[in-house]
């Protein structure tokens, strides 16, 4: 049977939430990933580095028995941030905080209403060595919603990126050739992660013959021509591009109705997937790259040292994930066959 083994892989984006969700989400991304970044948009909101701390350990008890996987976390900036909120968090260790224009996705009511009023924090981050993590789309309602991304950097990205070159910032999940291209033009301190889903579908597949609400997720699926884009930057073998899933649970019912929220729950799947786009793109040797090794070196932490070995095997997807106390998750891709597996 044909096997790729490479270093074993980190996501530098995932939603774990807490409560019912957090023993599945956990076990999920401890099943392949080392490193997972915790993004902070739980309600409330994790705003302070206590909480942040708290929350690591949260996710810590919810390891799998035996399992050696970290979570990586990081704060969530709002109007009320303060330069000291930050000075605290980088002395506890944290790496990283998450900016959220207001409204712009699932749980980002208490984001930033002003993204230039906080210029001082970004300057204090720079100082710490902190990375700023950006989810880059504008909330107007004048602007269409598949421009938001592209809106949003030359309406924010261009100038912080301008005022603070020392600074580290992540474009997360780009969804744009837009996106690639401004991220390939900026210095090495701006690098971005790149999601499945963007990468193996497009808009058609979320609109065309039904809507497909396990395929809405934010950024919105754009058309083909950026799918291609950004398959086209992960080929290159560009330290830039890494992994991120944004992989974020919600329950059936929250997903299909009549106001459905934004997510993928890619996590179960997720090494899976990519196997499946760099192979189609004649690319595997750069998977172990993009997924082990140019998150790890912008974050400035070690490399992994131990290795995962994914199987060529074809095998189909579950249809629905059942959680303790009887919600139930609809993995990404459900139902349907993939032609890479986890050795387990
Ligand atoms: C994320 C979530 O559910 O928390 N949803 C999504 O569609 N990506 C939030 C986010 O990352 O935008
Ligand atoms: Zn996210």
């Amino acid at each position: 049977m044909q096997t790729l083994t490479i270093t074993t892989p980190d996501d530098w984006h995932c939603h774990f939430r807490d409560g019912d969700t957090l023993t599945e989400s956990v076990r999920a991304s401890a099943r392949v990933f080392r490193r997972a970044l915790a993004m902070p948009n739980l309600t409330p909101p994790i705003t302070t580095a206590k909480r942040a701390l708290e929350y690591r350990e949260q996710i810590l008890t919810a390891r799998p028995a035996g399992s050696d996987f970290e979570p990586v976390v990081t704060l969530y900036l709002t109007d009320a941030t303060k330069r000291e909120d930050i000075q605290i968090a980088a002395k506890q260790g944290i790496k990283a905080a998450k900016l959220y224009p207001a409204g712009v996705t699932t749980n980002s009511d208490s984001a930033v209403n002003s993204i230039e009023t906080l210029y001082p924090l970004f300057e204090e981050m720079a100082q710490q060595g902190m990375l700023l993590l950006i989810h880059g789309e504008v909330n107007d309602p004048d602007i269409d919603i598949f421009d938001r991304e592209s809106v949003f950097i030359d309406r924010h990205l261009q100038p912080i990126v301008k005022a603070f070159p020392e600074l580290k910032i992540v474009f997360e999940h780009v969804s744009t050739s837009e996106a690639v291209d401004f991220v390939n033009g900026a210095s090495e301190n701006v690098a971005a992660t790149i999601t499945p889903q963007h990468l193996l579908l497009n808009r058609n597949d979320l609109l065309v013959g039904g809507l497909k609400p396990h395929n809405y997720c934010l950024p919105i699926l754009k058309r083909s021509s950026h799918q291609v884009a950004l398959q086209k930057a992960i080929t290159t073998g560009s330290k830039k591009f890494f992994l991120g899933t944004d992989s974020a649970p919600h329950e059936q019912n929250q997903k299909e109705s009549a106001c459905g929220c934004a997510g993928c729950y890619t996590a179960p799947v997720a090494i899976e997937l990519y196997a499946q786009v760099f192979e189609s793109l004649d690319a595997l040797d750069k998977l172990e790259g993009f997924a082990s090794h140019h998150g790890a070196d912008f974050y400035g932490l070690p490399r992994n040292t131990d290795k995962i070995t994914l199987a060529k095997k074809t095998w189909t997807v579950p249809e629905k994930i059942p959680l303790n106390g009887g919600k139930i998750l609809i993995p990404f891709f459900a139902g349907q066959s993939l032609s890479w597996q986890l050795q387990e």
